[in-house]
């Protein structure tokens, strides 16, 4: 039989290929509905709280099938190796999920999406959080960095990229930004736009508007795009690609809403979606900061194209400023509380530790609007 524990690598690489059949969660409800494992393909999840299982096993033994593997998870790993080894003296067959959602929540992936500038994408599976490398002749930039900056600085070795410069494309709510942190471990600037760091408890280099970034053979232009937030920017790489933070994602426009002016910030939107990006051709590829799902990753990459977005995004299909308003009024997400915290340490305001940090980071990121709602 299989090894009782799956790793996070494996179990991805069976989500991809509609191997996961049925998936029993011992977590709390709430911490089920905030973190459900989701995959490209449907399964069946089956969630009961530990406490209600442990010591009442037999009672539940109807519920789990005979014919099909059951994947176990808990929080950190220890309740469902228990469990999976349980179902397998019952004739059951089982694995446990290392590391449970704690692990998980911590898996990324990185891929390769061009040569020359190469850039690279690190995709954090179970949140939809994206961060990139990019390195041109040996100068690189980072952009949206995720507080795992092991993931970034062990590719920065491994490639001997002289990072130059670290961007934050916006003030994140939803999860913590590692920029600072990697900017400073490898003597690097780092950039945010004004309005967003308004409160800011540290020092850094203004994004502006028109402005360029040279490294090796590539240019960065610096487009202020105001809307997710105030001082969204999106960096243009050599007229072809656009890292758009969260303003464009691939199935979704990024939620004005974080910062809670809401009509104000509708506008940006609507104006940065009609105006400052009018000019930016059809094949302009989208390289987005997150992911509304893990189906948006196709053979291993997260990116749309300017034409797409156009045609595809419900949002894009308003040209007409009331109606775009009823229509961002009725698509926003729930904002959780704990976005309000994120914001704050991302201003530098607060220093959780590594515990609350995982509080504060757990559940899909709610970034981008919901499409129909
Ligand atoms: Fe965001």
């Amino acid at each position: 039989m299989e090894d009782i524990i799956i790793s996070p690598q494996e179990f991805k690489k069976k989500l991809d290929n509609n191997e996961v059949r049925f998936v029993f969660d011992l977590r709390s409800e709430d911490d089920f509905k905030d973190g459900k494992v989701e995959g490209r393909y449907e399964f069946q999840t089956l969630n009961l709280p530990q406490e209600d299982f442990v010591g009442e096993e037999d009672k539940h033994i109807d519920k789990f099938p005979k014919d099909i593997p059951i994947i176990t998870i808990c929080a950190h790993g220890d309740s469902s190796r228990y469990t999976a080894e349980w179902l397998r003296e019952k004739g059951f067959n089982a694995r446990s999920l290392e590391g449970g959602i704690d692990l998980w929540s911590e898996y990324y992936e990185t891929s390769k999406i061009s040569d020359n500038p190469a850039i690279y994408q690190f995709y954090r599976v179970a949140r939809g959080c994206i961060s990139y490398l990019i390195n041109s002749n040996g100068e690189g930039i980072v952009i949206d960095a995720m507080r795992h900056i092991d993931v970034i600085l062990k590719k920065i070795n491994e490639i001997n990229v002289k990072v130059k410069y670290v961007i934050d494309t916006h003030l994140q709510a939803d999860h913590i930004s590692g920029g600072r942190e990697i900017a400073q471990r490898i003597g690097a600037k780092y950039f945010i736009n004004p309005h967003d760091a308004k409160n800011a408890n540290y020092k850094y280099e203004e994004l502006k508007n028109g402005d360029k970034l040279h490294i090796g053979n590539s240019v960065i232009e610096i487009i202020h795009s105001p809307g997710h937030t105030p001082g969204s920017t999106s960096l243009l790489l050599d007229g072809k690609y656009l890292f758009t933070g969260d303003l464009i994602m691939k199935t979704s426009i990024g939620r004005p809403d974080l910062g809670g002016a809401s009509e104000e910030w509708t506008k940006m939107l609507f104006d940065t979606l009609f105006k400052k990006y009018a000019h930016l051709s059809d094949d302009t590829i989208i390289l987005p900061t997150h992911a509304s799902s893990i189906r948006e990753q196709e053979l291993g990459i997260v990116m749309t194209t300017m034409g797409k977005a156009r045609k595809e995004l419900d949002l894009y299909q308003i040209k007409e400023f009331g109606d775009f308003f009823k229509q961002v009024s009725s698509s926003l997400p729930p904002n959780p509380e704990r976005y309000q915290e994120i914001r704050k340490v991302n201003l530098g305001l607060l220093n959780p530790d590594e515990k609350k940090a995982k509080e504060l980071e757990i559940g899909k990121n709610l970034c981008g609007m919901s499409k129909n709602k």
